[in-house]
């Protein structure tokens, strides 16, 4: 499959919208914006400060939940026609309010994940599940990115390829983070595309799936590799995008997969694209 995102004037530049930037050249924060992050805990909060903080993101984040739900919900609706006819400005106009509406959606669930990661209640429901499946509704998931971009996204994913034992909510979140950065940092004509295969694991008897993102976008120099799966750790500006995000995505992608017994990794070079990669259990016995 190739979707293609179709290419418009950069009608955005200039307008991003009163998030916080780190700007270009911003050095990583690794384990950034929160003091509780420190290496050394040197600036570590009294003890319960973190479990408190936690605990007022993951009630308030939820909070948020039910009426962003509600938002989306009806915006859709109203676009779909179901209140009547819209002319094309009026289309135009609300799609931009879906669009930061799903956005804003996207950030509270990674606050509500953050914390609940960090309270240690981001239970997993493992079950067998189809990399095919999850592949393809997280590319429908991100089709919304390439509106007014020129980008190549394939899958190349084996028609035998054995189910992996994972939650598949959680492992959707993965995919959608490592293709929406994918998306973000390939500048305009480049390509994006995500791939799987099993592969006999070290033992000789369990199998394993890994999945990669690749992106021939701007790539990651090796000293920063590390760092950008802290908290809050951004390199840079974003190309044709109007969300800067707030850098988390690769954090919680991390644990999310350190969850599931697994870990992820980056290939990368300054100029040369990157690859991102997991594995993940094949069920043992369909394999
Ligand atoms: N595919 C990529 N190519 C180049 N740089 C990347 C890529 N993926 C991540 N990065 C760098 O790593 C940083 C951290 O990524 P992460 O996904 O955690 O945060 P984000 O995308 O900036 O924000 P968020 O995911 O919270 O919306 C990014 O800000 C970017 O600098
Ligand atoms: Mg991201």
């Amino acid at each position: 499959m190739a979707t293609k995102g179709r290419s418009g004037e950069a009608k955005h530049a200039g307008k991003r919208s009163g998030r916080r930037s780190a700007g270009k050249g911003a050095r990583p924060r690794p384990g950034g914006g929160r003091a509780a992050q420190t290496p050394s805990g040197a600036q570590r909060p009294a003890p319960g400060v973190d479990r408190l903080q936690s605990e007022f993101l993951a009630n308030v984040s939820h909070e948020f939940r039910t009426p962003m739900n509600s938002i989306l919900g009806y915006t859709k609706m109203l676009l779909k026609g179901s209140y009547g006819y819209l002319n094309e400005q009026q289309q135009k106009n609300l799609r931009k309010v879906y669009e930061n509406a799903r956005h804003l959606m996207r950030l509270i669930d990674d606050l509500l994940n953050l914390s609940n990661l960090e309270l240690g209640r981001m239970a997993l429901e493992m079950a067998p599940v189809s990399v095919k499946k999850v592949v393809l509704s997280s590319l429908v998931s991100v089709e919304p990115l390439l509106v007014d971009r020129v980008l190549e996204v394939e899958h190349a994913i084996p028609q035998d390829l054995p189910p992996v034992l994972a939650d598949e909510v959680r492992i959707k979140e993965v995919i959608i983070n490592l293709l929406n950065n994918a998306i973000k940092y390939t500048p305009d004509h480049g390509r994006v595309v995500i791939e799987a295969a099993a592969l006999r694991a070290s033992d000789n008897e369990s199998v394993k799936v890994e999945i990669l993102v690749r992106d021939s976008g701007i790539g990651i120099a090796p000293a920063h590799h590390e760092a950008i799966f802290g908290q809050f750790c951004q390199l840079q500006e974003p190309q044709g995008s109007d969300y800067q995000g707030v850098g988390l995505g690769l954090y919680i992608s991390r644990k999310l997969i350190e969850l599931h017994g697994g870990s992820i990794r980056v290939d990368s070079k300054p100029g040369q694209g990157s690859t991102f990669s997991f594995m993940l259990r094949a069920v043992p016995d369909v394999v």
